[in-house]
């Protein structure tokens, strides 16, 4: 698919992987949309950047763990940009807890991480499908985690709410298909973002260890990828690791 004269919403593109994103779909020919919850800081900078790229963009407050606000975001994305032809379900939250430490991963946090890294993203595909089937060539690309696929991360709830983010993209994909592919990436540890701060340390130096490209990824790689995923005419239900090459995680 050529991307020209397609529009996009990345959720979360007032972070670090979301505003790489949006800029990407930006100079691949996409007009497009970005949530944010508190950020207007970089809501603002990543809206200027797809602007500067010489497409339109506009800026929706979302907090997706209230299904009322995701139903409002779609209006004000069609109505803003006139039809959506891609989804990015990139937002996410998470918090460092050892996996040791079940006290400190309570009931409320466990519901917070699920609410916003999994209920979120069906909703919005949910709510956006009917929109991004009607011009045949739907796209959906879910941004999951290393974590989703072996048992290392922030937390137990963020690892279980990106493993079932994994198989929520196997089940859109046949769910949704013909129209609307849906596909997903797994980045490992993403240097210079706001979340790969908030990563036990133990967890960052054994990523970096165990890459044998001796590299993990960036931002761009990951939103390379995104690219890659929306342009293909014939690929879904696909997971693609992007860890610098971590062999436990090679299937
Ligand atoms: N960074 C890594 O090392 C890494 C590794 C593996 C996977 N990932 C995945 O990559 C994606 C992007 O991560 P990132 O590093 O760019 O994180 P980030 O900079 O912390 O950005 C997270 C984004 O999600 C938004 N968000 C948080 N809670 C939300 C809610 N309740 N409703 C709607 N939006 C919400 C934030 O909005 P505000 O900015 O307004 O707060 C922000 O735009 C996530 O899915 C993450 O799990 C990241």
């Amino acid at each position: 698919m050529d991307l020209e004269g397609k529009t996009a919403l990345v959720t979360g593109g007032s972070g670090d992987i979301g505003g790489a994103i949006a800029r990407a779909l930006a100079q691949a020919g996409a007009d497009v949309a970005i949530s944010y919850v508190g950020h207007k800081q970089g809501a603002a900078a990543t809206i200027d950047a797809v602007r500067a790229a010489g497409k339109r963009s506009l800026a929706v407050q979302l907090d997706q763990c209230d299904p009322v606000s995701i139903d409002a975001a779609v209006d004000t994305v069609v109505g803003g940009l006139g039809r959506v032809d891609i989804l990015v379900n990139n937002a996410a939250w998470n918090i460092g807890i050892p996996f040791s430490d079940l006290a400190a991963l309570t009931a409320d946090v466990w519901d917070r991480i699920m609410d916003t890294n999994l209920r979120g993203p069906y909703l919005l595909a949910r709510a956006f499908a009917p929109h991004l089937r009607k011009h045949g060539s739907g796209r959906i690309v879910n941004i999951a985690s290393v974590g989703g696929l072996y048992p290392r991360s922030s937390s137990i709830a963020y690892s279980a709410s990106k493993a079932g983010l994994i198989h929520l993209t196997r089940c859109l994909a046949v769910a949704l298909a013909p129209d609307i592919s849906v596909n997903c990436v797994a980045p490992g540890l993403v240097e210079g973002t706001r979340m790969a701060q908030r990563l036990p340390d133990e967890v960052v130096q054994t990523a970096r260890r165990q890459a044998v490209l001796e590299r993990v990824a960036s931002a761009q790689d990951i939103a390379a990828q995104v690219v890659t995923f929306c342009r293909a005419d014939s690929v879904t239900g696909q997971v693609l690791v992007i860890d610098g090459g971590v062999p436990g995680a090679m299937h």
